[in-house]
């Protein structure tokens, strides 16, 4: 009898949501940032501030292990979320996290992550640090570095890893031409720093940034990572520079539309809106829209078309859902023309959230199409669902600061470290035949010492 409510649960209960109420859309929000939280653990004596469990060795198929960056990206939807409704819970935590994984050279590059370093991974972090500067997020203590000289940071390191060698340029996906998938040249990595660049321009209005948007935009419109068929613009994941970027995957993920489409959208309202920025907005608008809104489930429920119905997704892409909803509000503040467009689609995620999370606890599943709870549950579900929620409390005193508007963090044009061929301290150090030759000698005075102590036990 005592087993009985494990056997039987009761029945499930979802959000309630009245997508009217900003009061009642915050405390959704509040329910999957406390339940989002419940899985970090850095603030806990003895473990390390800013990362996830699993961060030090990143392993995205894993269940319940979280790869680095995620962490950077969960620390801006958190600054997202304090700027929506105003409940700064988690911001000493924002902060302290921010800072502690900033490394030694001030642009989110710390040697203990070197190993599978993204340029991506490098962005997502660097996007946070602007999202504390767009909303006036408080400054950091002492003599920290400003949120705006971490993204800084950020771009002078990457500039210099562009590579013209193969596909005409780009950037590679991997910092480290040792670690696996350097090889690659990723929409995320290139279009991540479009962002950068675009959101740098944006903030400080210094047109070197924006030439550098420009390049980038440029190079990605010439590769095979975007094809355009009719009106329809693919944004595919990746190329491969061992073949010079002759082909791409045809893989289609919401967080690269995301970042391209909010890149393109600051770079708009950069040039006081250019038409050739504006009509790439809305290319990409209508292009998310039929990729990932589908009409089998009513055109306004965003949906990850890759992964999401057969539940497959990993924890990389669990998250990428929480991107897109973010950079969509700020599009519908930065391009005024589209916002009716885009808050439907806000709306109508957000009530498919809700109800997805249905989950004991209120915690939330993926598939919010669906008011059957799927069973899953992780960072990347709370902040998905966290952040669409969020975006529908975005409103036109939330445009983001330039420092032009009222952005208060310093702006240090030379931040950060510029990039060498090889990371910093011992710790990064790759696996080279040197050290496993090292490795073997190891073992055979091991070996020696092993037998030799036997000896002496037998005699
Ligand atoms: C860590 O942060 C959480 C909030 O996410 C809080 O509930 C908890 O008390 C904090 N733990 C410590 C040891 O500060
Ligand atoms: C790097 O890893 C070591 C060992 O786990 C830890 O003590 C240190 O705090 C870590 N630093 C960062 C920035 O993650
Ligand atoms: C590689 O691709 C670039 C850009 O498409 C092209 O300019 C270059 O000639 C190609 N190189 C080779 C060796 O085919
Ligand atoms: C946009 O307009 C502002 C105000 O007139 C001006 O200062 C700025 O230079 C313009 N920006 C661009 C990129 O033309
Ligand atoms: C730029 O964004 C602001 C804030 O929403 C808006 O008022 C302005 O009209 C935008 N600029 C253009 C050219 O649309
Ligand atoms: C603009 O940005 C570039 C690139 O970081 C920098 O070299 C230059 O000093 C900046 N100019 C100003 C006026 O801040």
């Amino acid at each position: 009898m005592l087993l009985m409510p494990l056997l039987f649960p009761a029945a499930a209960v979802a959000i309630t949501l009245d997508i009217s109420s900003p009061a009642s859309i915050a405390s959704a929000a509040g329910t999957a940032a406390y339940n989002m939280m419940t899985y970090y653990t850095g603030n806990q004596t003895g473990q390390v501030p800013g990362i996830l469990p699993g961060s030090l060795s990143c392993n995205p198929k894993a269940d319940g292990t979280y790869c680095w960056w995620e962490a950077g990206a969960m620390w801006g939807s958190l600054i997202n979320y304090w700027q929506y409704t105003n409940d700064s819970t988690y911001n000493s935590i924002i902060s302290e996290s921010l800072q502690f994984q900033r490394g030694p050279d001030n642009n989110f590059n710390p040697p203990n992550q070197s190993r599978s370093m993204g340029v991506d991974d490098m962005l997502f972090w660097a996007f946070s640090a602007l999202d504390a500067v767009e909303s006036n997020f408080p400054p950091p203590e002492g003599n920290d570095p400003s949120w705006l000289a971490l993204a800084q940071g950020v771009y002078n390191f990457q500039t210099s890893l562009w590579d013209t060698s193969t596909c005409g340029g780009g950037f590679h996906w991997q910092v480290y031409s040792f670690n696996a998938g350097y090889n690659l040249k990723i929409a995320i990595a290139n279009g991540g720093n479009f962002q950068l660049a675009a959101r740098l321009a944006y903030i400080t209005g210094n047109t070197t940034y924006a030439d550098w948007a420009n390049k980038v935009w440029n190079w990605m419109a010439s590769s095979q990572l975007f094809e355009t068929q009719g009106d329809m613009l693919y944004i595919w994941d990746s190329t491969d520079s061992n073949n010079n970027c002759t082909n791409a995957d045809n893989l289609v993920w919401t967080y690269n539309y995301g970042t391209v489409l909010a890149g393109a959208a600051y770079m708009y309202n950069y040039t006081n809106g250019s038409s050739t920025w504006e009509s790439r907005v809305q290319q990409v608008l209508s292009s998310t829209f039929s990729l990932f809104f589908p009409s089998e489930y009513g055109g306004n429920v965003m949906t990850e078309m890759e992964c999401e119905k057969q539940l497959n997704c990993d924890q990389d892409q669990k998250s990428f859902k929480a991107y897109l909803s973010r950079w969509l509000a700020v599009t519908a503040l930065l391009v005024p023309s589209t916002a009716s467009q885009i808050m439907p689609k806000l709306q109508g995620s957000a009530m498919g959230a809700a109800g997805q999370c249905s989950g004991g606890g209120n915690v939330c599943g993926e598939q919010w199409y669906s008011t059957t709870y799927d069973g899953l549950t992780g960072v990347g579900e709370e902040m998905s669902a966290m952040s669409i929620f969020g975006a529908n409390l975005i409103n036109s005193k939330m445009v983001p600061l330039s420092l032009r508007t009222g952005a208060t963090s310093k702006s240090d044009p030379s931040a950060g470290g510029s990039a060498g061929s090889s990371p910093p301290g011992e710790l990064a150090k790759p696996i080279t035949t040197a050290d496993r030759a090292g490795a073997g000698i190891l073992t055979v005075i091991v070996c020696i010492v092993t037998v030799g102590g036997a000896w002496w036990l037998i005699t």
